[in-house]
């Protein structure tokens, strides 16, 4: 969603937060702003500007001199993209400024209060009233009057405050949105997400929800919203700098889908047992005994993170024969649902900050539930509040849009299937073919990026298509959906999936020529079902694109795949359609790595 970045310390504070904004900007990126302490005024010096990171740097005056600063990259919620209504928010004064992630659910009746008081707003956005709050606070401290303020506030926050006249500290706060503090020598950061200041720390403190701090440029403490004081010890981030750089790619999609191979082997790496054709599951916090009395499995998750517990579904149920089901989390919490104290739950969530997917966990939680994790970053939230799970070390993903995440997390699911399977009824055998599966997969992936070159080829054909159709079958339904979601979400064509089995139950009479289909046709028992449904595209002289194992006579291209187990063979299937979406986008000159309307991480509802 947003992204904050704050810095107090000797060196000029400008080009510093303007260089965390370039790497916040995966997650918002409809406008940006800066304020910086102006070591001779009384007012803090701000600009902002309506669009990206280079145009509110194009805006930044040459002498913007600085040493404490917070910025902010936008994903509009309350008020449009505009200048007026990026952040900081600036009291008419220019002595308090606050930059802000999450929704203040009560602005408006705050507002209509403060205007009736005689306040004059200058945007439309719920975060301002924040800062006439801090501003019209008396309190002694910039800690109490924050605190002051945020007693009054509903919804979720993360924040950072600076004033004039405090000006030897920014203090921060949490809760719902989240807030590390960077650990420098003599220097302190602030941020939404490491990723804004690993060029310059790997020491970090993660703030709980509930819990603020106030940096300086020597000194930090962290204490509650009652002023408690917590006990906070920096941690060493696991990725390197470069781990958030493009790596000679020209976009981070396509980096990171390149980065399949390595990723899918890090994800194995120590987790296979060989000598019982099992896995371990370091985190996980089940023993054998509560593995065996799980009734039914249900798998939370939103967008491409469904789509892998989907997949992770079908897997647990094959393997571990326990019933297993996914929902969108979205979903989930709205309905009221039944939990069941013999259900295992699963949140799954690249980012561990989704926002739907963290309320349905603390709303399980709070009904008795026993919640796993399947979260890419270590230590987020949704990994917090999970009691165990597995991390699926797909590294950082910086494009808006997922694939090494999803490939990595339905592998995770494989793993915990196996290890479920293991305890349960899966055969030695059955362990051991499945596990050679696994390994197999990061040199299958290789085979299928080589084709890259032909995929291009193809989507150059299939750009020109107003809409398109994905099929697939049990197994390959959640590939057709997430490469429909791809290709919608970076290309802008509109694209629908369907199971296979329900094109004649209606979606038959979308087909014609100017709406191609494309069909996952696994080589497996259900070959000759998927062959049908292409006869049936075919005779109303649709056009067909076919993931399979081999040629389709009955397709006008086949992308043919490697066999991998009939049950991994999802993960296989869905990566040249990652390619086949990319280049789409590509030739219709999309900005791949921002989509429209789109941010990475949705921490609002
Ligand atoms: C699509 C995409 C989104 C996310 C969804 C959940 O490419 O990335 O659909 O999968 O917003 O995000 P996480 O996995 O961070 O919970």
């Amino acid at each position: 969603m947003c992204g904050i970045v704050g810095y107090i310390g000797k060196r000029d504070v400008a080009p510093l937060l303007l260089e965390g904004l370039q790497r916040l900007e995966y997650r918002g990126y409809d406008s940006a702003g800066i304020v910086v302490n102006s070591p001779k005024a009384a007012a803090l010096k701000m600009v902002k500007a309506k669009g990206r990171v280079r145009d509110l740097e194009a805006r930044v005056p040459k002498r913007f001199a600085g040493t404490t600063g917070i910025a902010h990259t936008r994903w509009a919620t309350h008020g449009a993209p505009s200048d007026t209504n990026s952040h900081p928010h600036l009291d008419p004064e220019g002595k308090v400024a606050v930059v802000h992630n999450g929704i203040v659910d009560n602005a408006a009746e705050l507002r209509a209060k403060l205007e009736a008081e005689g306040v004059v707003f200058a945007s439309e956005t719920d975060t301002e009233v924040i800062t006439h709050l801090v501003a019209r606070s008396v309190a002694a401290t910039l800690e109490e009057k924050v605190r002051e303020a945020l007693k009054l506030i509903e919804g979720t926050y993360g924040i950072a405050v600076m004033h004039a006249d405090f000006a030897d500290r920014i203090v921060v706060a949490r809760n719902g949105s989240p807030v590390v503090l960077g650990i420098g020598e003599k220097e302190m950061f602030v941020a939404s997400d490491v990723a804004a200041l690993i060029a310059h720390t790997r020491q970090v403190v993660t703030l709980e929800d509930g819990e603020m701090a106030t940096i300086k440029a020597d000194d930090f403490r962290t204490y509650t919203t009652s002023g408690t004081t917590t006990n906070a010890t920096p941690e060493t981030v696991e990725w390197e700098a470069a781990s958030y750089d493009m790596g000679g790619h020209d976009t981070y999609m396509h980096k990171e889908i390149s980065e399949q191979p390595d990723a899918v082997d890090r994800v194995l790496r120590g987790r296979i047992d060989d000598r019982f054709s099992t896995v371990h599951l370091g985190g996980l916090n089940l023993d054998p005994r509560e593995a065996r009395g799980i009734r039914r499995v249900k798998i939370l998750g939103c967008g491409t993170s469904y789509h892998a517990g989907l997949i992770g579904a079908s897997l647990i149920e094959g393997m571990a024969r326990i019933p297993a089901d996914a929902e969108p989390a979205s979903e989930f919490r709205y309905r009221n649902p039944v939990v069941d104290p013999d259900t295992l739950y699963i949140a799954v969530s690249q980012s561990g900050e989704t926002y739907d997917v963290l309320a349905a966990v603390q709303e399980l939680k709070r009904k008795g539930a026993r919640v796993l994790g399947v979260v890419n970053v270590v230590g987020s939230a949704i990994a917090r509040e999970a009691d165990g799970g597995v991390y699926v070390h797909a590294g950082p993903e910086v494009c808006v849009v997922s694939t090494k995440c999803f490939t990595n997390t339905v592998v995770a699911f494989a793993l915990l299937a196996v290890h479920l399977g293991r305890i349960r009824d899966l055969s030695v055998t059955d362990g051991k073919r499945i596990i050679e599966g696994l390994r197999k997969l990061p040199s299958q992936i290789q085979e299928i990026l080589a084709q890259e070159e032909d995929i291009k080829k193809l989507a150059a054909q299939y750009a020109d298509a107003k809409s398109m159709m994905f099929i697939g079958r049990v197994r390959g339904y959640p590939v057709a959906l997430e490469a429909s979601l791809k290709l919608k979400e970076i290309s802008y064509i509109h694209a629908e999936a369907y199971p296979a089995s329900e094109l004649k139950h209606g979606p038959l009479a979308l087909i014609e020529p100017s709406l191609p289909t494309v069909a996952i046709v696994p080589d497996d028992d259900l070959l000759e079902k998927n062959r049908a449904a292409l006869e049936e595209i075919k005779a109303r002289s649709g056009r067909i694109l076919a993931v399979a194992h081999r040629e389709q006579e009955k397709a006008d291209h086949t992308i043919v795949v490697p066999k991998n187990e009939d049950e991994l063979d999802p993960i296989l299937m869905g990566i040249p359609l990652q390619l086949l979406a990319y280049h789409t986008a590509l030739a219709m000159g999309r900005d791949i790595d921002k989509p429209r309307n789109l941010a990475k991480s949705v921490t609002v509802e």
